[in-house]
Parts: structure tokens; C-alpha cells; sequence
């Protein structure tokens, strides 16, 4: 499909540090194929000057309202007609409360409030800033009006602190673009992940958990909408931001992860269980810390649901992915794993020394009943996409693509 070729997309600039990366976004939306009129706020002209962005789209900029000169050629009713998609980008906290309430005093706010496109914000904004009632309450109007907020990401900022708050990369903000205008291998597919660890309490201060730290089945996650799939991530307790474009739901324990799974199975078309699910929970978590006044302590422990095979049962079910974490007999284990659940494909991983687990990098043994392929070991962003090309095509032999 076409993705963002050909579509009339409307590039909001608000003021902040960030605004120099929405040139390079500018210039992926052309290259893709996008025509592409940038509106700058009073604001963003102290960052970035519009010169640079109507020498990378070809396309006069527009920063005030009332300009004669522009609305004798394109009028700001025409231009909120115009287009097809409007991204904020960087959309600081002062535009998101200008949204968020509906005010109307500068060509960019107006031009939200005539437009009928889909509306997408990339925030950017000081870690504090995010982090304010105000700035989240906000947020979660914008939400409500069906808004899509993609970001921002954790890392440093330009302020010198480290936090959450740096707008997505240019290539993310493209890619979730390129997305919405239906474009990918997965473009009008639902995915369910399920990645992280579980945490099983034994007392209000006490678990038993185990290493994932949910980094591969964010990539997955993250993979999956750069081509274009709608995601719903079901997360264990991990310190990893929402990839952009994909819908989270936190849980702890397994049969959270287990009701917000058969929750939303329905819908879905393909289930990826990714997460190291706790195989036992304890039987009588404790109301109150336990205390150490004896030298031994047991623990009774009851077997959790294994959600994964109950997903793989169901009559109509999506196609299945699962993982296998194994420490010997890779290949023996995970086929009689891929077998015994009968699932349509299984990725399975070495662990322990350093690997699987928490690293950066991993490779995988994909099974499938009548085949198999080694990836080798990569990044787990680039691990992801390598496995679901491989699920793609499983999928479309399995008659499921059409
Ligand atoms: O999160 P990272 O640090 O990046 O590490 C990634 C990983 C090593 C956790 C990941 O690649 C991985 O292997 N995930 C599956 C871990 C696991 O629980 O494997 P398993 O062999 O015990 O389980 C087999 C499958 O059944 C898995 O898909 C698991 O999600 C699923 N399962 C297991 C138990 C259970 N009660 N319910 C399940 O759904």
C-alpha cells in the first residue's frame, strides 16, 4: 500500500529545542512521496527558521494568521480542508493546553480546531514538564478526543537532565505516519504481545520474579507498527517506555497478564508470547511482611494458567507465536514445545550467561511444524523485524494473510 505517497499532510511546529528535528521529519515525508505545508508558531521561528523548512518541502510556510498575502492563496480554512494527516511536532506543553482547551489565537491552533483530519503529537518538553498534573491531564483530554500521541522518548535532554520528555526520532514519527496512512507488511492486522517478567507476591513487599526486562518483546512490539499493525502491548513490571504508536496495558502478576490477554484476544489476528511468565505463584500471599523470626521459611506454590496454551486452544484463535527460554537441548526442547502446544510458530533463545535475558542482543531458533530457520545474533530491534518477515510469510502459507 501507498503509506503517506500522495497524501496532504500539514506539519504543526511549536516551540522548542526539538524543532530542528522536525526538518529531517519534514524531509522523510517528501521523500515518502508526501505533499507537505509546514505551519510554525511564533515561537518555533526562534529555533528553526521557516526558510529551512520551504527549502526542504518546496512549500511557502505559514506563520501567522492573519497574512494577506497567504490567505489570498491558500486561506487557513482551506488549508485546514487541505489536509489529510496533521502531525505536531515537537508539540511543547503550552500548544498541548492550547489544544486541550480549544483556544484559537494563532494560525496553528486554528487550523486544529477547522481541520477534520487525523490529528498525531509528537511532545517534547523538559522531564518535569511532562511529569506536571497539569501537562498529564492534558494529555489525557487529548487522548480522549481520539488523538494519537506518539512519545516522547526517555533519554538526555536538551536541558542537561535525563529523562522522559526528548520528541520520537524523526524515522519513528515517518514510520507511524506512513502507518496510519496504511501502508506495511502488517497494515490492518491486530497483534497482541505479551512481553517483561511477572511478578508473583508473596507478602506486600515481596515477589517472586525472574530477569526479563522486556526489551525483546518491546522490539517486537515496535516492530509490528513500523509495519503497520495495531498493537496492544501486555506488559509485566519493566522500566522501558511505550514504543510510539502501540497501546499498553500494565499488569504484574500472570493472571493479570492472563485476563488482560483474554480480554482482548478476540480481536486479534496474531498473539506473540513473548513474556517469561512466572510458571508458579505463591499460594497464600500474606497479608501483612512477613518477619524473619524463623531460620527456615516454606513457601506452598500453585501452578499459573499457561496462557499461552490457552490462547493456542481456542476455536478461531489467532495465529500463534510463542517463545521458548531455554538453557539445554535448544532445539529438542522448543520443537516439543511448538508441538505439545500446538502453537503455529516458536521462537526459542538460549539463556543464562548473559544471554536472552536483559542483553541488547539475542538470536533465535524460529520453528514452525515443517521448518525452521537460525537468526543470527543482533540487536534485538533488528532481531524483531528478521522474525516477523519470517511470521509474514508463515502466516500468508497458513492461508491467514488474505
Ligand atoms: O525480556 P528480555 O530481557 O529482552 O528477555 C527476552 C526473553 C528471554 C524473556 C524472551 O526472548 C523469551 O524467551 N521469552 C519467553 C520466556 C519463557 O517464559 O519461556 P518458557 O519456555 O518458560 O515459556 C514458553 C512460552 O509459554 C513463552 O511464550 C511464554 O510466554 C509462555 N507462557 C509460559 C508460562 C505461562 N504460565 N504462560 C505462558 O504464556
Amino acid at each position: 500500500m501507498a503509506g503517506v505517497a500522495n497524501q496532504n499532510i500539514l506539519l504543526g511546529v511549536t516551540g522548542g529545542i526539538a524543532a530542528y528535528k522536525s526538518v529531517e521529519l519534514a524531509r522523510l515525508l517528501v521523500k515518502g512521496g508526501a505533499r507537505v505545508r509546514v505551519v510554525m508558531t511564533e515561537a518555533a521561528c526562534r529555533f528553526v527558521s521557516p526558510l529551512t523548512f520551504q527549502a526542504v518541502t518546496a512549500n511557502p510556510v505559514r506563520t501567522q494568521l492573519f497574512d494577506e498575502a497567504h490567505e489570498a492563496a491558500m486561506g487557513h480554512i482551506e488549508l485546514a480542508r487541505w489536509a489529510d494527516q496533521m502531525i505536531i511536532a515537537p508539540a511543547s506543553a503550552d500548544f498541548m493546553a492550547r489544544m486541550a482547551q480549544g483556544l484559537a489565537d494563532d494560525l496553528l491552533s486554528t487550523l486544529y480546531l477547522a481541520s477534520t483530519a487525523s490529528v498525531t503529537v509528537a511532545p517534547a518538553m523538559n522531564r518535569r514538564m511532562w511529569r506536571h498534573p497539569a501537562v498529564q491531564h492534558n494529555l489525557s483530554l487529548l487522548e480522549d478526543r481520539g488523538i494519537r500521541i506518539l512519545g516522547p522518548e526517555t533519554g538526555e535532554q536538551a536541558c542537561g537532565d535525563t529523562g522522559i520528555g526528548r520528541m520520537s526520532e524523526p524515522s519513528e514519527i515517518f514510520a507511524a505516519l506512513d502507518v496510519a496512512a496504511g501502508s506495511g507488511l502488517f497494515a490492518g492486522r491486530k497483534v497482541l504481545i505479551t512481553a517483561g517478567p511477572t511478578h508473583e507476591p508473596f507478602d506486600p513487599v515481596r515477589f517472586i520474579g525472574n530477569r526479563s526486562s522486556g526489551k525483546m518483546g518491546f522490539a517486537v512490539a515496535q516492530a509490528f507498527v513500523r509495519e503497520g499493525a495495531e498493537v496492544l502491548l501486555v506488559s509485566g513490571p519493566v522500566q522501558l517506555a511505550t514504543p510510539a504508536g502501540v497501546q499498553r496495558i500494565n499488569v504484574q502478576t500472570a493472571l493479570q497478564m492472563r485476563e488482560a490477554v483474554f480480554d482482548n484476544i478476540q480481536a486479534v489476528d496474531i498473539f506473540v508470547a513473548c513474556a517469561a511468565v512466572a510458571d508458579y505463584r505463591p499460594e497464600s500471599p500474606r497479608e501483612n511482611k512477613i518477619k524473619k523470626t524463623d531460620d527456615r521459611l516454606e513457601l506452598n506454590l500453585l501452578r499459573n494458567p499457561d496462557i499461552l496454551a490457552e490462547v493456542a486452544a481456542l476455536e478461531k484463535g489467532p495465529f500463534t507465536l510463542g517463545f521458548a527460554a531455554e538453557t539445554e537441548n535448544l532445539a529438542e526442547n522448543a520443537r516439543a514445545k511448538l508441538s505439545k502446544k500446538k502453537l503455529d510458530m516458536l521462537a526459542a533463545n538460549r539463556v543464562g550467561d548473559d544471554l536472552g535475558f536483559e542483553s541488547d542482543d539475542n538470536s533465535l531458533l524460529v520453528l514452525w511444524p515443517n521448518g525452521e530457520k537460525q537468526l543470527p545474533l543482533q540487536n534485538k530491534q533488528q532481531l524483531a523485524h528478521a522474525l516477523i518477515t519470517l511470521l509474514e510469510q508463515q502466516y500468508r502459507d497458513a492461508g491467514r494473510g488474505d
